[in-house]
């Protein structure tokens, strides 16, 4: 299975960085385009910008902002700041008052939420560190029928989310707050904007709350549940 392997992919970049000349060794490799940079997982990534052998990180810097762009940098710093924080011990309980409050309108985690966003159920088993770039950088890797779209209609009503459903009829439109169904004829303009419907910014949440929502979602004991 693709999983399987790109398990192993991260395994061996992960093993590569734990040594400062085998890390060189890897960005020289990606510098030369011997390895494609986006088969890189973004946990590798950051450990490569914030490695404590400065030569590392400076070269994985220059390297990342040339071929990743700016906002990039922005959320691989952001995730590097909080990274720290989110590995300290967390409150379960605290965390799942939490996700409810901010996650569960579009997530479903053990059988409690709305099925906007994909099912969680499970998914910590990925682990603190995966699941805070998926939170605080929706749009990383974006499936593409989580992708919002945006609708305008003849009579300049604006509709956002994802396509729920569709026939040659009409659109139906979901998002965290309603769903809608529009007719084809009634469309002026549909657009696909290349954003995933998860906001950016749960950074605001503050290091506590994201820690302990994802205590919550990483409890072994939420890991295990049956829904
Ligand atoms: C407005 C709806 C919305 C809210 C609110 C929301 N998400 Fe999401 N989330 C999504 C969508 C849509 C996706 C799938 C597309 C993507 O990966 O960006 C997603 C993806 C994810 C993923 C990756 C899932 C996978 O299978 O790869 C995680 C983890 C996640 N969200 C966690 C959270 C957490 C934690 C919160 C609360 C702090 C949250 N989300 C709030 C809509 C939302």
């Amino acid at each position: 299975m693709a999983v399987k392997g790109k398990q192993i992919q991260t395994e061996i970049f992960a093993q590569l960085i734990k040594r400062a000349d085998s890390a060189l060794l890897l960005i020289d490799a990606l510098d030369k385009n011997q390895i494609d940079h986006t088969k890189l997982d973004p946990n590798s990534v950051y450990r490569l910008r914030t490695n404590p052998n400065t030569e590392v990180a400076k070269r994985a810097a220059d390297f990342f902002d040339r071929v990743r762009g700016p906002v990039a940098k922005e959320k691989d710093a952001l995730i590097a700041k909080f990274a720290p924080e989110i590995a300290k011990a967390g409150n379960v309980s605290a965390g799942h008052a939490a996700f409810v409050k901010n996650c569960a309108v579009c997530h479903t985690l053990n059988g409690e939420g709305a099925n906007i966003g994909p099912n969680l159920t499970g998914i910590g088993a990925h682990g603190r560190e995966e699941l805070l770039v998926h939170v605080l950088d929706p749009n990383r890797v974006v499936e593409p029928n989580f992708i919002s779209v945006s609708i305008e209609t003849k009579d300049g009503e604006q509709f956002d989310g994802i396509v729920a459903r569709e026939n040659e009829k009409s659109i139906v439109l979901r998002n965290q707050t309603s769903e809608h169904e529009i007719a084809r004829a009634d469309i002026q303009s549909k657009r696909n904007t290349g954003r995933s419907l998860m906001p950016e910014g749960f950074e605001a949440l503050g290091a506590e709350t994201l820690r302990n929502i994802l205590a919550y979602m990483c409890d072994p004991k939420t890991v295990a549940a049956k829904k």
